[in-house]
């Protein structure tokens, strides 16, 4: 079922731009399409570009470092950038052009703006290269070949059930109270995590079991302009001032990233309430320390090292002319097209296991002993 969705705009966006993307690709015919990318390859020591967001949490962070250094090993040369904090989607857009303009033959992009990239990939396009959209789709376009990215919605599953899960083991009887926060708009991957959660809740929503407190459950009034902490703390505590006062009791947040859920969390401390369950996602440093120490409840791995690896991997298919494995091609559908996806299985993680999902990361496995 849940692969017959759309996971990134709505049936009737969908629509129309399936009008709009039939009257591009007759304008463009003969211009590479998915299928014939990577046909021909290309030589082993070409340009490769990466355009990453702004570093809004630190799996970008991570990410920038490991794809400077796996192309290098695989015998690339490598230009990677991320988009500044204020003027995220112009410097993206410049970002892409010029890597063009060098002459890439594959651009991998973590997008700022979903939608905002549709004239630089035409250019990337007409000038042969190949692009792999990082972690977040790209929406509005034909020109893109793949994608590659963690399971977003089993992410959004797994966040919905940690959520039940931890609420229903500090207090065994319902109804709970929770509030539910989403990510950034502009971001394809927030309605992804937003629905897969949703899926998991809904049906204890509409039971009673669980009640939204402030009654906020669109994904409008649930967003997190930017991915950014302090709006995410803002409305968290505007929520608690509306809909919490005197003793009435919060049980659990849904946040979708590990950023937020601090924010969330530093938000409820001030307002002096006992803490509730609140999930996350990135396996951030302070986010392991905090769940180790029984404060955030959950967190996901989504080991970035195999996602730059994987997207190596891609590059290197692409370079001898190989067509890179896909293992998924029906759930991304970016409204113009199915995009053939790669997707790597997310983990859940709590207290009980971090230590065995950490074993192998050296950053993250001390944290837990
Ligand atoms: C990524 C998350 C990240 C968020 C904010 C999303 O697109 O999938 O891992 O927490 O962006 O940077």
């Amino acid at each position: 079922m849940r692969k017959l969705l759309l996971r990134s705009i709505t049936a009737v966006g969908a629509a129309a731009l399936l009008t709009l993307s039939t009257a591009c690709s007759n304008e463009r015919e003969g211009s590479s399409s998915s299928d014939s990318a990577g046909s021909k390859g290309f030589s082993k020591d070409s340009l490769i570009g990466v355009a990453l967001p702004a570093k809004t949490s630190e799996n970008w962070v991570l990410a920038g470092d490991l794809f400077t250094n796996g192309l290098k090993n695989a015998g690339f040369k490598a230009d990677v950038q991320y988009a500044g904090a204020s003027t995220t989607v112009a410097d993206q857009q410049a970002q892409i052009s010029s890597m063009v303009t060098k002459g890439a033959k594959v651009i991998v992009i973590g997008a700022t703006d979903a939608s905002q990239l549709t004239t630089q990939v035409k250019q990337a396009k007409d000038e042969g290269a190949t692009v792999i959209a990082y972690d977040r789709l790209i929406t509005n376009t034909p020109d893109i070949d793949y994608y590659i990215a963690f399971d977003n919605f089993k992410v959004g599953q797994l966040q919905g059930q940690a959520l039940i899960d931890g609420m229903k083991a500090k207090k065994p009887k319902g109804p709970w109270t929770i509030e539910l926060f989403s990510g950034s708009p502009d971001d394809n991957n927030s309605k992804v995590f937003f629905d897969g959660a949703m899926q998991v809740l809904k049906p204890l929503i509409d039971k009673g079991d669980i009640v939204v407190g402030s009654g906020q459950k669109d994904i409008k009034q649930t967003a997190t302009q930017g991915w950014k902490a302090e709006n995410a703390q803002q409305r968290m505590d505007s929520l608690l001032t509306s809909a919490y006062s005197g003793k009435k009791t919060l049980d659990g947040v849904l946040s979708p990233n590990d950023t937020l859920a601090r924010a969330i969390l530093t938000s409820v401390k001030g307002a002096g309430k006992p803490v509730p369950i609140v999930t996350g996602q990135d396996s951030e440093v302070e986010s392991v320390k905090s769940i180790m120490a029984g404060v955030q409840y959950s967190t996901i791995n989504k080991d970035t090292r195999k996602l730059v690896a994987e997207t190596v991997n891609m590059i290197k298919s692409l370079q001898k002319g190989d067509k890179p494995t896909v293992n998924d091609t029906k759930s991304y559908n970016n409204g113009v097209k199915v995009v053939p996806a790669y997707l790597l299985p997310p983990v859940i993680v709590t207290k009980k296991n971090a230590a065995e999902a950490y074993a192998n990361d050296p950053k993250l496995a001390p944290l837990t002993k």
